[in-house]
């Protein structure tokens, strides 16, 4: 009988799954990931060990999202598929965690009865507790609504050696009309610069070259931290603070609110070495009608105005941006506006979306004003179009220049072709041998595509 916890013990008293095998299977965005990682170290130390996939698994944690319809879509069809896994063999634990079971707790359990935990955002560091409790008493569930815990307090297993994700905010205190991510992620809070600070240098310690700082809107960070209610340069300063860290090597960050971006901010992002050119600035639409629908608090005007003062004071940065095709009452002429500006200011890459109702959020309720899905299908092909010509240029200015990679992957169709990221942010290919992962080498840029850059050693 599934019974609902109340108890909150941080960790296991005594490992008590000494040798058995996890898998943490995570669909999502990085914060997802990183909350993955997490697990996985709580994990580690209950004793367990990493299973190459989650066939060989004795507990396997499926780590949702739920930005958009297909994401939903996609987790009811693994738990179907995960029903037989779990009947296989008899000692096998099933855990759901992450945002959709944040949203849905319920539909969740009915769906997929045979899931033994069921735990939200706020409370992963609750999981062995939680698989204790059902080991013992049988299904669970515990989904809070505010955060028990912030980042610091669980260890975390790193796919990378030598980059890694530092979490410098949870939640979000805006309201665009399209978003879930605040009903599921809850309000804003910043953690304090000293633990930020304290794990970069732990990080720094364990090999890491590379940190991102992880936040809904991080260039606000620090709002909810202010002494005497005025508003400082916060995040200028973190970057400060960060990038006087011996060893640390390169500091990204990621995901600012173009309203928030504060000229401190750029400014940190050309003086400081070890902050990486490139800053993604989330545009979503060009109309200045829609971005009011979407309560971006900013006009097509003021977002341009954003890309110029960028511009000034760090004429070569790459940008990035996200976009929604189709959000609902967006007309042909709304529609040219995105490309408009998509044309002025030259992103170097774009993240599309299609436009997904997600209920619960205002933007749902605008059903009478959806798009039409063929009209949306062709508006994103030409956004892609268009992007993927601009793209091209901005890749080629790469050919002919000095670059340094961070090494970190291998490509799994050819294993000859190692990759990284030059400090701008795009991902390059390069065939050397002699080179291993972690090494930050001197190379020249031979050639582009609008995808990736290709490069050989110095
Ligand atoms: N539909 C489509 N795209 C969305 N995004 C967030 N919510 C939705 C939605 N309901 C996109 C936004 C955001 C990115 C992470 O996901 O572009 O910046
Ligand atoms: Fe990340 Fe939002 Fe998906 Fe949650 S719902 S995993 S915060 S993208």
């Amino acid at each position: 009988m599934e019974q609902t916890v109340e108890i909150r013990s941080k960790v296991t008293n005594k490992p008590s799954r000494i040798g058995k095998k996890y898998y943490v299977k995570t669909f999502g965005c990085q914060m997802n990931e990183h909350d993955s990682e997490r697990i996985a170290g709580l994990f580690q130390a209950d004793g367990m060990i990493q299973a190459q996939s989650e066939e060989l698994a004795d507990v396997l944690f499926v780590n949702t999202c739920t930005i958009r319809e297909n994401a939903d879509d996609k987790l009811y069809g693994t738990l179907g598929q995960l029903k037989k896994w779990k009947n296989l063999e008899a000692n096998r634990r099933l855990l759901v965690g992450g945002c959709a079971a944040q949203k849905d707790k319920e539909l969740v359990r009915k769906k997929a009865p045979w899931v033994d935990v069921v735990l939200g955002t706020h409370n992963l560091t609750n999981v062995i507790n939680l698989l204790n409790q059902a080991e013992d008493w049988g299904p669970v569930t515990e989904i809070l609504d505010e955060i028990s815990t912030l980042p610091t307090d669980a260890p975390s297993i790193r796919e990378s050696e030598y980059s890694a994700w530092l979490t410098i905010q949870i939640g979000c205190n805006n309201s665009c009309t399209f978003c879930i991510v605040p009903s599921v992620r809850g309000e804003e809070i910043s953690r304090r610069p000293a633990d930020i600070v304290n794990e970069a240098k732990q990080l720094v310690q364990e090999g890491v070259k590379e940190i991102t700082l992880l936040g809904q809107n991080v260039n606000s960070y620090g709002r909810d931290l202010r002494i005497d209610g005025k508003a400082r340069p916060y995040f200028a300063q973190l970057l400060e603070k960060l990038n006087e860290i011996d060893g640390l090597e390169r500091i990204r960050f990621t995901s600012p609110h173009p309203k928030d971006f504060k000229e401190e901010t750029l400014i940190a992002v050309r003086d400081l070495d070890k902050v990486c050119n490139q800053i993604h600035v989330p545009l979503q639409s060009g109309s200045s009608k829609v971005l009011s629908k979407m309560h971006r608090g900013y006009s097509k005007e003021r977002y341009l105005e954003k890309i110029d003062l960028i511009r000034s004071i760090n004429k070569d940065v790459s940008l990035t941006s996200d976009i929604i095709v189709g959000f609902p009452s967006e007309t042909d002429k709304d529609f040219e506006d995105t490309l408009e500006v998509v044309r002025y200011s030259k992103f170097d890459s774009v993240y599309m979306f299609k436009f997904s109702p997600r209920p619960g959020t205002p933007a749902f309720d605008m059903v009478d004003k959806f798009v039409e899905k063929k009209v949306i299908d062709e508006r994103f092909n030409k956004l892609k179009e268009i992007q993927t010509e601009i793209s091209t240029v901005r890749y080629s200015r790469f050919v002919g220049t000095h670059q340094k990679i961070l090494i970190e992957n291998q490509s799994k169709k050819d294993q000859s072709v190692l990759s990284g990221k030059i400090d701008s942010g795009q991902i390059t290919h390069i065939m050397e041998t002699g080179i291993n992962f972690g090494d930050l080498v001197d190379v020249k840029i031979y050639d582009s595509t609008p995808f990736y850059l290709k490069a050989k050693l110095i």
